[in-house]
């Protein structure tokens, strides 16, 4: 048999990779085996398999081997969004994972799996969790200034779903949501299920116009208000904390609920007081384990008021449940470990170092970023349309967001959200000077 060609052998394995024929999870030949059969060296057996892990299409386990990964699951895009050609880099969704988490894993169903009651897990607990994991999310709190008791905190399948669960519990169809006009995108997802009417707060890059929150507040009955004053999602913003006692005495005196989302708050070590510790009455906290551990995990936790707890916990039990046991033994040994603590600590550094990449490539254009959050806001000039760059730049394998899915209300800006977190850091300043070049050859 003629030996191959290195690039006839990547080409074999991508084609048989994306049409199935050798399914997600096979573990390939080793590299010394796959030499020995195509009649390689060893150096370009192991250069095939880094070429088909740089292609997205294969992941190497150390000690374990290299497998074919899952490309079929949601990765943040809708199916429209597929794109045309391999991918380069995905800018649409964040995705924070750090080398050695696989590991940190199998580390843990290991010991799970060695622990001495492990059918408790199979037993049904409580909707919104045990009172001792729930205890263990309390003490978590402590350090992100919330101070509450176990019987506070409800546990939940994501941030999602805690939101879903306060929206369900404290409003009715047709009440008034304010949320500021640019926002997370999930909120407006929510806010049309429980048909609710959106009223956006006009933004600028430091926060919410409070001022035009106030006259909106004044002029039409407002349930509840929508905020993440840290590490804001599209526009990084940390409230200070003048802005957070204006926001709290507001909603006192026209009587609206806040509810606050600390998805990103892990970002910033020493942030102002949350609003929840400022207006805890009224105030109920959104927050989980999808950004500083992991997005499949799929855990997170609400600090509800008391007078709403009751409801709230109907409304879980009506619904999803909660955090699965097994999802709760996980994400509790990582909290009582240290291990989450580590991991947010690596993840702010990883969002400086990103955001440092991201000012270097995109200098002198128009961008709204906070120096630690994974997301950058990035202004087009007037002859840009968004969504023809979004499209060129997907036609290069980039994926990016475009501004009308963080709009709230009828006003769309022209900009794009980039997410920093997903891409591996090597790649990232290359995909940018890519988005960079690809808006400079737009013509006039
Ligand atoms: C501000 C904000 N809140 C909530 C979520 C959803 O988090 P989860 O994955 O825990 O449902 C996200 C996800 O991107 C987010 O950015």
């Amino acid at each position: 048999m003629r030996p191959s060609s290195y690039k006839a052998v990547v080409h074999e394995f991508a084609a048989a990779i994306r049409s199935g024929a050798i399914p997600a999870g096979t573990r390939l030949p080793t590299h010394r085996t796959l030499a020995r059969e195509r009649r390689i060296a060893l150096a370009t057996a192991t250069r095939v398999y880094a070429e088909l892990a740089a292609l997205g299409l294969v992941v190497g386990e150390p000690g374990r081997g290299t497998f074919v990964r899952v490309r079929s699951g949601y990765d943040g895009l809708e199916p429209s969004r597929a794109l045309p050609v391999p991918r380069v880099a995905d800018l649409s969704f964040n995705q924070p994972l750090a080398p050695g988490q696989g590991d940190q894993l199998r580390q843990a169903l290991r010991t799970m799996a060695a622990s001495g009651d492990v059918e408790a897990l199979l037993r049904q607990h409580p909707p919104g969790g045990h009172r001792h994991d729930r205890a263990v999310l309390a003490t978590y709190l402590l350090e992100r200034g919330i101070d509450t008791v176990p019987d506070n905190v409800l546990l939940t399948s994501g941030t999602q779903q805690a939101l879903d669960m306060v929206l369900r519990t404290l409003t009715s169809p047709g009440e008034v949501l304010a949320v500021d006009a640019l926002s997370y995108p999930g909120i407006k997802l929510l806010a049309s299920t429980h048909s609710l009417d959106l009223a956006p707060i006009p933004v600028t890059a430091a926060g919410p116009d409070l001022d035009a929150l106030d006259r909106m507040c004044r002029a039409r009955p407002v349930r509840a208000i929508y905020t993440i004053p840290t590490m804001h999602n599209p526009l990084g913003w940390v409230l200070d904390r003048e802005q957070r006692e204006r926001l709290a005495t507001l909603a006192r005196s026209h009587n609206c609920l806040i509810i606050e989302d600390g998805t990103y708050a892990f970002l910033e070590p020493s942030p102002p007081p949350p609003l929840q510790a400022l207006a805890p009455e009224r105030t109920c906290y959104v927050a989980g384990l999808s950004k500083n551990v992991a997005p499949g995990l799929r855990f997170a936790f609400a600090v509800v008021p008391d007078r709403h707890l009751e409801a709230a916990t109907s409304s879980l039990r009506a619904a999803a449940w909660g955090a699965p046991g097994v999802v709760t033994a996980l994400a509790t040994s990582w909290i009582i470990d240290g291990t989450v603590a580590r991991l947010e600590k690596d993840r702010r550094e990883d969002a400086a170092a990103r955001q440092d990449i991201a000012r270097a490539a995109l200098a002198g254009l128009d961008i709204t970023a906070h120096p630690v959050s994974y997301t950058v806001w990035l202004a087009l000039q007037p002859h840009q349309r968004t969504d023809h760059a979004a499209a060129v730049l997907a036609e290069q394998g980039i994926l990016v967001s475009t501004a009308d899915a963080f709009a709230t209300g009828p006003t769309v800006p022209r900009a794009l959200r980039l997410a920093l977190a997903t891409p591996p850091r090597d790649v990232l300043g290359a995909a940018l000077r890519s988005v960079r070049d690809t808006l400079d050859a737009i013509p006039p």
